[in-house]
């Protein structure tokens, strides 16, 4: 599929995860793709990796909390390739993730570290891309939210809130620039199985899995997928959405996986009689 021959497309934190696999799956699709990454060397190794399958793509070293790299980055590509397209504001700082326990025991500094780039990131990401995107007629901007913004969480207080005002400013981006061509949606996305999701121990990832309507945890492809969607003409008529890519974890009853382990229970000990019955308002 060539549908985004011609096309130019920024995506940040793309040395990684969900980054990566996206700008690998934008750059098939015939994207030029600027591959922003505060880790130089991660960036460039995707790169590699692209101009290899005879795609055209650059790195460039951003980091998103820093309003300077992020007005040169726009400025090296509107040098550089003279249009914006496609803006996918994907970088987050996960590794902050391990010192964002509950409110009453987060450092300030840790809320403040988590939004300088989780959120300012996106934010400085439109801001500096909209002037680039209008001079070239217009574009699409993805968003990577996550459940966390979506749900009360027990730990991650920062993160959740912050990808909470990502998914608010991506509502605001839409309704200030859609006449003017730019859509702009987010991807609020599960428990994804990137670098960052495999760090989390295994009985926690047995949990969600537990949780999820789906038989198996997201990979990073799996949000590529819904990006390069989003990005596409076919979702012209899509914006200001944040569209939920979670397995359906976080839709449906809560009391669901011990339900079903209370009837798998209750049939192994009346068996081999018949499974209880249901009774109205519970959930098969
Ligand atoms: N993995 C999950 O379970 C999950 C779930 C929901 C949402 N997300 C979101 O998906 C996005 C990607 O996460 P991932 O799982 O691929 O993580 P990842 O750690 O694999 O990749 C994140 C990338 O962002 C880069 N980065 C960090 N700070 C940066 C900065 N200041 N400037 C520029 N780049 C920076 C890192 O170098 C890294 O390459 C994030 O926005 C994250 O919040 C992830």
């Amino acid at each position: 599929m060539t549908e985004l021959a011609g096309r130019v497309a920024v995506v940040t934190g793309a040395g990684s995860g969900i980054g990566a696999e996206t700008a690998r799956l934008l750059a098939r699709r015939g994207a030029t793709v600027v591959v922003s990454d505060l880790d130089e060397p991660a960036a460039r190794a995707v790169v590699d990796e692209l101009v290899d399958t005879g795609a055209t793509a650059t790195a460039v070293a951003t980091d998103v909390s820093d309003e300077h790299q992020v007005r040169g980055l726009f400025a090296r590509v509107r040098t550089d390739h003279g249009r914006l397209d496609v803006l996918h504001n994907n970088a987050a700082a996960m590794g902050l993730a391990t010192r964002d326990p509950g409110a009453v025991r987060l450092d300030a500094e840790v809320w403040d570290a988590t939004f300088a780039v989780n959120a300012r990131g996106p934010f400085l990401g439109c801001k500096h891309g909209i002037p680039l995107m209008l001079d070239s007629g217009g574009g699409a901007i993805v968003n990577t939210s996550s459940i966390s913004a979506e749900v009360g969480e027990a730990t991650i207080t920062a993160y959740g809130a912050s990808k909470a005002a990502v998914s608010q400013l991506t509502r605001s981006v839409a309704a200030q620039w859609g006449k003017r061509g730019i859509r702009c949606n987010a991807v609020a996305a599960g428990l994804v199985l990137s670098p960052s999701g495999l760090q989390l121990p295994e009985a926690l990832r047995a949990i969600y899995l537990r949780h999820t309507l789906t038989p198996y945890l997201g990979e990073p492809e799996d949000i590529a997928h819904v990006v390069a969607f989003l990005a596409s003409d076919e979702a012209r008529y899509i914006t200001a959405q944040v569209v939920r890519a979670d397995g359906g974890l976080t839709d449906h009853h809560p009391i669901l996986a011990d339900f079903r382990d209370w009837v798998a229970d209750s049939r192994a000990a009346t068996a081999p009689a018949h499974p209880p019955a249901l009774t109205r308002g519970t959930t098969p």
